[in-house]
Protein backbone atom coordinates (compact mmCIF):
# COMPACT_ATOMS: atom_id res chain seq x y z
CA UNK A 1 0.00 0.00 0.00
CA UNK A 2 1.49 3.24 -1.24
CA UNK A 3 -0.10 6.75 0.06
CA UNK A 4 1.58 8.54 -3.16
CA UNK A 5 -0.55 11.17 -4.44
CA UNK A 6 0.19 14.33 -6.65
CA UNK A 7 -0.89 17.92 -6.14
CA UNK A 8 -1.01 20.49 -9.36
CA UNK A 9 1.83 17.91 -10.83
CA UNK A 10 4.18 18.03 -8.17
CA UNK A 11 4.38 14.30 -6.42
CA UNK A 12 4.05 13.57 -2.69
CA UNK A 13 4.82 10.59 -1.26
CA UNK A 14 1.89 10.41 1.50
CA UNK A 15 -0.86 13.29 2.15
CA UNK A 16 0.79 14.76 4.99
CA UNK A 17 2.25 18.40 5.00
CA UNK A 18 3.05 21.00 7.72
CA UNK A 19 0.84 24.53 7.29
CA UNK A 20 2.61 27.70 7.13
CA UNK A 21 2.29 28.48 11.35
CA UNK A 22 5.02 28.19 13.28
CA UNK A 23 6.74 23.90 12.79
CA UNK A 24 7.79 25.89 9.23
CA UNK A 25 9.07 29.22 11.17
CA UNK A 26 12.72 27.80 10.25
CA UNK A 27 14.47 26.05 8.03
CA UNK A 28 16.60 23.72 10.28
CA UNK A 29 12.86 23.13 11.47
CA UNK A 30 11.84 22.07 8.11
CA UNK A 31 14.79 20.10 7.86
CA UNK A 32 13.42 17.96 10.57
CA UNK A 33 10.22 17.45 10.05
CA UNK A 34 11.51 16.00 6.22
CA UNK A 35 13.61 14.06 8.09
CA UNK A 36 10.17 12.61 10.46
CA UNK A 37 8.84 12.11 7.45
CA UNK A 38 7.03 15.16 6.43
CA UNK A 39 6.03 14.65 2.50
CA UNK A 40 5.74 18.80 2.77
CA UNK A 41 5.70 22.56 3.83
CA UNK A 42 4.15 25.29 3.42
CA UNK A 43 6.43 27.70 5.03
CA UNK A 44 5.21 30.23 7.53
CA UNK A 45 4.27 33.16 5.57
CA UNK A 46 6.69 35.45 4.16
CA UNK A 47 6.18 39.28 3.55
CA UNK A 48 8.64 42.10 1.54
CA UNK A 49 11.42 43.46 3.76
CA UNK A 50 9.96 46.99 4.38
CA UNK A 51 6.53 45.27 5.61
CA UNK A 52 7.78 45.76 9.52
CA UNK A 53 5.54 43.33 12.16
CA UNK A 54 6.19 43.07 15.60
CA UNK A 55 4.51 39.91 17.30
CA UNK A 56 2.84 40.66 20.74
CA UNK A 57 4.01 38.43 23.89
CA UNK A 58 2.10 36.17 24.85
CA UNK A 59 -0.13 35.36 21.81
CA UNK A 60 -1.64 32.05 22.58
CA UNK A 61 -4.13 30.88 24.57
CA UNK A 62 -5.76 27.02 24.87
CA UNK A 63 -9.04 25.90 25.77
CA UNK A 64 -8.32 22.39 27.28
CA UNK A 65 -10.06 19.18 27.92
CA UNK A 66 -8.13 17.36 30.94
CA UNK A 67 -4.85 17.17 29.37
CA UNK A 68 -5.81 17.78 26.02
CA UNK A 69 -5.72 20.68 23.73
CA UNK A 70 -9.02 20.85 21.82
CA UNK A 71 -8.98 24.65 20.77
CA UNK A 72 -6.00 27.19 20.38
CA UNK A 73 -6.52 30.82 20.17
CA UNK A 74 -3.47 32.96 18.85
CA UNK A 75 -2.88 36.28 17.08
CA UNK A 76 0.93 35.71 15.80
CA UNK A 77 1.88 37.23 12.81
CA UNK A 78 3.70 35.91 10.11
CA UNK A 79 7.61 35.13 9.67
CA UNK A 80 10.19 37.47 11.25
CA UNK A 81 13.20 36.09 8.84
CA UNK A 82 14.15 38.55 6.49
CA UNK A 83 13.80 37.35 2.36
CA UNK A 84 17.45 36.57 2.33
CA UNK A 85 17.20 34.25 5.34
CA UNK A 86 14.85 32.55 3.03
CA UNK A 87 16.68 32.52 -0.14
CA UNK A 88 19.64 30.43 0.97
CA UNK A 89 17.61 28.08 2.76
CA UNK A 90 14.90 26.91 0.72
CA UNK A 91 17.75 26.61 -1.87
CA UNK A 92 19.38 24.61 0.59
CA UNK A 93 16.05 22.36 1.31
CA UNK A 94 15.38 22.17 -2.30
CA UNK A 95 18.63 20.08 -2.94
CA UNK A 96 19.02 17.99 0.30
CA UNK A 97 15.25 16.88 -0.15
CA UNK A 98 14.12 16.90 -4.05
CA UNK A 99 11.10 14.42 -3.69
CA UNK A 100 9.70 17.16 -0.99
CA UNK A 101 7.27 19.76 -1.91
CA UNK A 102 7.98 23.02 -0.71
CA UNK A 103 5.12 25.62 -1.04
CA UNK A 104 5.84 29.10 0.04
CA UNK A 105 3.23 31.35 1.75
CA UNK A 106 3.35 34.96 0.86
CA UNK A 107 1.82 37.79 1.82
CA UNK A 108 2.31 41.14 -0.30
CA UNK A 109 1.06 45.13 0.87
CA UNK A 110 -1.70 46.50 -1.16
CA UNK A 111 -0.18 47.37 -3.69
CA UNK A 112 0.47 44.94 -7.56
CA UNK A 113 4.36 45.66 -7.75
CA UNK A 114 4.90 44.13 -3.64
CA UNK A 115 2.89 40.69 -4.73
CA UNK A 116 4.34 40.32 -7.96
CA UNK A 117 7.57 41.02 -6.52
CA UNK A 118 7.73 38.81 -3.28
CA UNK A 119 6.00 36.02 -5.85
CA UNK A 120 9.03 36.16 -8.94
CA UNK A 121 11.21 35.82 -5.68
CA UNK A 122 9.39 32.81 -4.47
CA UNK A 123 9.77 31.21 -7.81
CA UNK A 124 13.36 31.76 -8.32
CA UNK A 125 14.48 30.54 -4.64
CA UNK A 126 12.97 27.44 -5.90
CA UNK A 127 9.37 27.53 -4.43
CA UNK A 128 7.28 24.42 -6.38
CA UNK A 129 4.04 26.59 -5.61
CA UNK A 130 2.85 29.65 -3.45
CA UNK A 131 0.29 29.89 -1.24
CA UNK A 132 -1.29 33.44 -0.95
CA UNK A 133 -2.24 34.13 2.53
CA UNK A 134 -5.45 35.79 1.73
CA UNK A 135 -6.78 34.46 5.32
CA UNK A 136 -4.83 35.45 8.65
CA UNK A 137 -7.85 37.07 10.31
CA UNK A 138 -6.02 39.16 13.17
CA UNK A 139 -3.62 42.05 13.08
CA UNK A 140 -2.68 41.88 9.25
CA UNK A 141 -6.50 42.69 8.19
CA UNK A 142 -5.91 45.96 10.45
CA UNK A 143 -3.33 46.67 7.83
CA UNK A 144 -5.68 45.98 4.32
CA UNK A 145 -3.97 42.37 3.75
CA UNK A 146 -4.80 39.26 5.50
CA UNK A 147 -8.28 38.14 5.73
CA UNK A 148 -9.15 41.57 4.43
CA UNK A 149 -8.23 40.45 0.81
CA UNK A 150 -10.06 36.96 1.52
CA UNK A 151 -13.42 38.48 2.63
CA UNK A 152 -13.83 40.47 -0.88
CA UNK A 153 -14.23 39.12 -3.52
CA UNK A 154 -12.75 41.35 -6.18
CA UNK A 155 -9.58 42.25 -3.85
CA UNK A 156 -9.15 37.94 -4.12
CA UNK A 157 -9.55 38.05 -7.54
CA UNK A 158 -7.43 40.95 -8.26
CA UNK A 159 -4.49 39.68 -6.42
CA UNK A 160 -4.71 36.31 -7.40
CA UNK A 161 -4.15 37.66 -10.74
CA UNK A 162 -1.35 39.89 -9.73
CA UNK A 163 0.48 37.03 -8.61
CA UNK A 164 -0.58 34.34 -11.67
CA UNK A 165 0.27 36.55 -14.14
CA UNK A 166 3.57 36.81 -12.53
CA UNK A 167 4.72 33.30 -12.17
CA UNK A 168 4.34 29.90 -14.08
CA UNK A 169 4.81 27.77 -10.86
CA UNK A 170 1.13 27.14 -9.06
CA UNK A 171 -0.77 29.43 -7.09
CA UNK A 172 -2.68 28.22 -4.14
CA UNK A 173 -5.18 30.46 -2.25
CA UNK A 174 -5.90 29.83 1.30
CA UNK A 175 -9.11 30.67 2.20
CA UNK A 176 -10.54 31.96 5.32
CA UNK A 177 -14.05 30.39 6.80
CA UNK A 178 -14.50 33.85 8.26
CA UNK A 179 -17.15 34.67 5.32
CA UNK A 180 -20.46 34.39 4.44
CA UNK A 181 -20.41 32.36 1.27
CA UNK A 182 -16.77 30.85 0.93
CA UNK A 183 -17.97 29.33 -2.82
CA UNK A 184 -17.96 33.14 -3.72
CA UNK A 185 -14.68 33.97 -2.69
CA UNK A 186 -13.07 30.53 -4.39
CA UNK A 187 -14.88 31.37 -7.39
CA UNK A 188 -13.05 34.79 -7.32
CA UNK A 189 -9.78 32.81 -6.81
CA UNK A 190 -10.49 30.72 -9.72
CA UNK A 191 -10.89 33.92 -11.87
CA UNK A 192 -7.68 35.40 -10.92
CA UNK A 193 -6.06 32.42 -12.10
CA UNK A 194 -5.95 30.18 -9.19
CA UNK A 195 -4.66 26.88 -10.09
CA UNK A 196 -5.73 25.24 -6.16
CA UNK A 197 -7.35 26.22 -3.10
CA UNK A 198 -6.42 25.74 0.48
CA UNK A 199 -8.43 25.75 3.63
CA UNK A 200 -9.18 26.38 6.60
CA UNK A 201 -7.11 29.58 8.14
CA UNK A 202 -7.91 30.16 11.60
CA UNK A 203 -11.33 30.83 13.10
CA UNK A 204 -11.78 34.19 14.16
CA UNK A 205 -12.37 34.04 18.13
CA UNK A 206 -12.09 35.10 21.34
CA UNK A 207 -11.39 32.00 23.83
CA UNK A 208 -12.62 33.22 27.49
CA UNK A 209 -12.21 36.21 29.50
CA UNK A 210 -10.01 36.32 32.50
CA UNK A 211 -12.83 37.15 35.64
CA UNK A 212 -10.53 38.50 38.04
CA UNK A 213 -9.15 40.88 35.69
CA UNK A 214 -11.88 41.34 33.04
CA UNK A 215 -9.58 40.88 30.29
CA UNK A 216 -9.83 38.80 27.39
CA UNK A 217 -7.11 36.22 26.59
CA UNK A 218 -4.39 36.27 25.67
CA UNK A 219 -3.49 39.02 28.09
CA UNK A 220 -0.89 41.83 27.04
CA UNK A 221 0.10 43.82 29.61
CA UNK A 222 -3.86 44.20 31.23
CA UNK A 223 -5.67 44.36 26.80
CA UNK A 224 -6.05 41.92 24.73
CA UNK A 225 -7.16 41.50 21.09
CA UNK A 226 -9.25 39.12 18.48
CA UNK A 227 -7.61 36.08 17.70
CA UNK A 228 -7.98 32.76 15.38
CA UNK A 229 -8.80 29.50 16.52
CA UNK A 230 -7.55 26.12 15.19
CA UNK A 231 -7.07 22.74 16.51
CA UNK A 232 -9.60 19.41 16.89
CA UNK A 233 -12.59 22.08 18.05
CA UNK A 234 -12.46 23.75 14.45
CA UNK A 235 -12.52 20.30 12.49
CA UNK A 236 -16.18 21.00 11.69
CA UNK A 237 -15.87 24.06 10.63
CA UNK A 238 -13.13 22.82 8.08
CA UNK A 239 -14.46 19.63 7.01
CA UNK A 240 -18.04 21.82 6.06
CA UNK A 241 -15.81 24.33 4.13
CA UNK A 242 -13.89 21.48 2.37
CA UNK A 243 -17.32 19.77 1.18
CA UNK A 244 -18.70 23.19 0.16
CA UNK A 245 -15.32 23.33 -2.23
CA UNK A 246 -14.94 19.85 -3.08
CA UNK A 247 -18.90 19.70 -4.30
CA UNK A 248 -19.25 23.73 -5.80
CA UNK A 249 -15.50 24.09 -7.49
CA UNK A 250 -13.50 21.81 -9.72
CA UNK A 251 -9.81 22.87 -8.48
CA UNK A 252 -7.44 20.88 -6.09
CA UNK A 253 -8.07 21.57 -2.22
CA UNK A 254 -5.32 21.27 0.46
CA UNK A 255 -7.57 20.81 3.24
CA UNK A 256 -6.43 21.67 7.12
CA UNK A 257 -8.16 22.55 10.52
CA UNK A 258 -8.06 20.17 13.54
CA UNK A 259 -6.26 17.29 12.12
CA UNK A 260 -4.23 15.60 15.07
CA UNK A 261 -4.38 12.29 13.63
CA UNK A 262 -4.51 9.47 10.45
CA UNK A 263 -8.60 9.40 10.80
CA UNK A 264 -9.19 12.97 10.98
CA UNK A 265 -6.84 13.28 7.75
CA UNK A 266 -9.27 10.90 5.86
CA UNK A 267 -12.03 12.54 6.55
CA UNK A 268 -11.12 15.32 5.30
CA UNK A 269 -9.80 13.14 2.12
CA UNK A 270 -13.05 11.20 2.10
CA UNK A 271 -14.70 14.76 1.24
CA UNK A 272 -12.51 15.50 -1.32
CA UNK A 273 -9.19 16.75 -0.15
CA UNK A 274 -6.50 15.90 -1.94
CA UNK A 275 -3.90 16.08 1.40
CA UNK A 276 -3.87 17.97 4.56
CA UNK A 277 -1.64 20.39 6.18
CA UNK A 278 -1.09 20.19 9.88
CA UNK A 279 -0.48 23.10 12.98
CA UNK A 280 -1.79 22.59 16.39
CA UNK A 281 -1.43 19.13 17.27
CA UNK A 282 2.38 19.46 15.74
CA UNK A 283 3.00 22.31 17.79
CA UNK A 284 1.64 20.68 20.71
CA UNK A 285 3.01 16.79 20.29
CA UNK A 286 5.92 17.35 17.91
CA UNK A 287 6.70 16.28 14.06
CA UNK A 288 6.99 12.88 15.36
CA UNK A 289 3.19 12.27 14.86
CA UNK A 290 3.57 12.11 11.11
CA UNK A 291 4.47 7.92 11.75
CA UNK A 292 1.13 6.96 13.20
CA UNK A 293 -0.87 9.19 10.45
CA UNK A 294 1.08 7.05 7.71
CA UNK A 295 0.69 3.72 9.51
CA UNK A 296 -2.75 4.33 10.49
CA UNK A 297 -3.81 5.70 6.97
CA UNK A 298 -2.23 2.53 5.78
CA UNK A 299 -3.74 -0.11 7.74
CA UNK A 300 -7.58 1.95 7.00
CA UNK A 301 -6.92 1.48 3.50
CA UNK A 302 -6.33 -1.80 3.52
CA UNK A 303 -9.00 -2.63 5.65
CA UNK A 304 -11.71 -0.96 3.52
CA UNK A 305 -10.19 -1.97 0.25
CA UNK A 306 -9.33 0.65 -1.20
CA UNK A 307 -5.74 0.88 -3.13
CA UNK A 308 -5.16 4.38 -3.68
CA UNK A 309 -5.81 7.61 -2.11
CA UNK A 310 -7.38 8.49 -5.79
CA UNK A 311 -9.59 5.82 -5.24
CA UNK A 312 -10.69 6.57 -1.72
CA UNK A 313 -11.07 10.82 -2.31
CA UNK A 314 -14.43 12.18 -2.38
CA UNK A 315 -16.43 8.60 -1.38
CA UNK A 316 -18.24 10.81 1.79
CA UNK A 317 -18.77 13.81 -0.45
CA UNK A 318 -21.15 12.25 -2.58
CA UNK A 319 -23.41 11.04 0.58
CA UNK A 320 -23.94 14.72 1.22
CA UNK A 321 -27.53 16.04 -0.07
CA UNK A 322 -29.78 18.75 0.95
CA UNK A 323 -31.67 18.43 4.05
CA UNK A 324 -35.38 18.41 1.26
CA UNK A 325 -33.84 15.19 0.07
CA UNK A 326 -33.13 13.09 3.06
CA UNK A 327 -35.95 10.10 3.96
CA UNK A 328 -37.51 11.44 6.94
CA UNK A 329 -39.96 7.97 6.73
CA UNK A 330 -37.68 6.13 9.26
CA UNK A 331 -39.45 4.99 12.60
CA UNK A 332 -35.02 4.23 13.66
CA UNK A 333 -35.11 4.65 17.68
CA UNK A 334 -31.87 3.97 19.76
CA UNK A 335 -31.30 0.29 20.67
CA UNK A 336 -29.65 -0.18 24.37
CA UNK A 337 -26.49 -2.65 25.53
CA UNK A 338 -28.31 -3.70 28.85
CA UNK A 339 -25.17 -4.85 29.92
CA UNK A 340 -23.47 -1.75 29.13
CA UNK A 341 -26.13 0.21 30.62
CA UNK A 342 -25.26 1.37 34.59
CA UNK A 343 -28.61 2.94 35.18
CA UNK A 344 -26.87 5.96 36.31
CA UNK A 345 -30.03 7.98 34.66
CA UNK A 346 -27.94 10.84 32.55
CA UNK A 347 -30.29 9.95 29.37
CA UNK A 348 -33.50 9.90 31.59
CA UNK A 349 -32.70 13.97 32.42
CA UNK A 350 -31.60 14.99 28.89
CA UNK A 351 -34.34 12.86 27.07
CA UNK A 352 -36.79 14.46 30.03
CA UNK A 353 -35.13 18.08 30.12
CA UNK A 354 -34.17 17.94 26.07
CA UNK A 355 -35.77 15.88 24.50
CA UNK A 356 -39.34 13.75 24.27
CA UNK A 357 -39.62 12.80 27.99
CA UNK A 358 -38.96 8.93 26.24
CA UNK A 359 -36.91 7.41 28.17
CA UNK A 360 -36.82 5.88 31.97
CA UNK A 361 -35.51 3.56 34.25
CA UNK A 362 -36.59 0.10 34.58
CA UNK A 363 -35.42 -2.13 37.11
CA UNK A 364 -32.00 0.04 37.12
CA UNK A 365 -31.81 0.17 33.05
CA UNK A 366 -32.48 2.69 30.74
CA UNK A 367 -35.84 1.80 28.80
CA UNK A 368 -37.20 3.60 25.97
CA UNK A 369 -40.93 4.40 25.01
CA UNK A 370 -40.76 3.63 21.37
CA UNK A 371 -43.95 5.95 20.59
CA UNK A 372 -42.67 9.00 22.56
CA UNK A 373 -39.40 8.94 21.08
CA UNK A 374 -38.62 10.85 18.26
CA UNK A 375 -35.06 9.44 17.10
CA UNK A 376 -33.17 13.14 17.59
CA UNK A 377 -30.46 11.09 19.21
CA UNK A 378 -29.74 12.91 22.25
CA UNK A 379 -29.58 10.02 24.55
CA UNK A 380 -26.67 8.36 22.44
CA UNK A 381 -24.27 11.62 23.03
CA UNK A 382 -24.57 11.90 26.88
CA UNK A 383 -24.79 8.53 27.58
CA UNK A 384 -21.00 7.93 29.63
CA UNK A 385 -20.83 4.15 28.72
CA UNK A 386 -22.10 4.63 24.87
CA UNK A 387 -24.87 1.58 25.90
CA UNK A 388 -27.30 3.85 23.82
CA UNK A 389 -26.67 3.54 19.90
CA UNK A 390 -28.40 3.97 16.80
CA UNK A 391 -27.45 0.85 14.26
CA UNK A 392 -24.95 1.60 11.61
CA UNK A 393 -27.02 2.59 8.70
CA UNK A 394 -25.60 1.76 5.23
CA UNK A 395 -27.17 2.60 1.84
CA UNK A 396 -25.27 2.40 -1.42
CA UNK A 397 -25.81 5.49 -3.76
C1 LIG B 1 0.38 30.08 15.99
C2 LIG B 1 -0.16 29.99 14.59
C3 LIG B 1 0.44 30.72 13.57
C4 LIG B 1 -0.05 30.64 12.27
N1 LIG B 1 0.58 31.35 11.27
C5 LIG B 1 0.11 31.26 10.00
C6 LIG B 1 0.78 31.94 8.93
O1 LIG B 1 1.82 32.57 9.11
N2 LIG B 1 0.24 31.83 7.69
C7 LIG B 1 -0.89 31.11 7.43
O2 LIG B 1 -1.33 31.05 6.27
N3 LIG B 1 -1.53 30.44 8.43
C8 LIG B 1 -1.06 30.51 9.69
N4 LIG B 1 -1.68 29.80 10.69
C9 LIG B 1 -2.88 28.99 10.36
C10 LIG B 1 -2.54 27.52 10.08
O3 LIG B 1 -1.72 27.39 8.95
C11 LIG B 1 -3.81 26.67 9.87
O4 LIG B 1 -4.51 27.20 8.77
C12 LIG B 1 -4.75 26.68 11.07
O5 LIG B 1 -4.02 26.68 12.27
C13 LIG B 1 -5.71 25.47 11.07
O6 LIG B 1 -5.01 24.24 11.15
P1 LIG B 1 -4.80 23.43 12.56
O7 LIG B 1 -6.14 23.27 13.17
O8 LIG B 1 -4.11 22.15 12.16
O9 LIG B 1 -3.92 24.28 13.40
C14 LIG B 1 -1.18 29.84 11.99
C15 LIG B 1 -1.79 29.10 13.02
C16 LIG B 1 -1.28 29.16 14.30
C17 LIG B 1 -1.93 28.34 15.39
Amino acid sequence: MDLKSSFCGIPLENPFLLASAPPTASIEMIDRAFKAGWAGVVTKTIKPDYMEIEDAKPRFHALKEGERVIGFENFELVSKQNLDYWEKGIRQLREKWPDKMIVVSIMGDSNEKSWADLAIWAEKTGAQALELNFSCPHGMPEKGVGAAIGQNKNITKLITRWVSDSVSIPVIVKLTPNVTSVVEIAEAAKEGGADALAAINTVESLSGVDLKTLTPYPVVQGFSTLGGYSGPAVKPIGLRVISQLARETDLPLSAMGGVSNWSDAMEYISLGANHVQVCTEVMVSGFSIIKKMISGTKEYMKEMGFNSLDDFRGAAVRKLTTHESLNKKSDLVPEIDTEACTGCGKCVVACRDGGYQAIHLLEKKASIEIDSCDGCALCTFVCPESALFFPVQVHSA
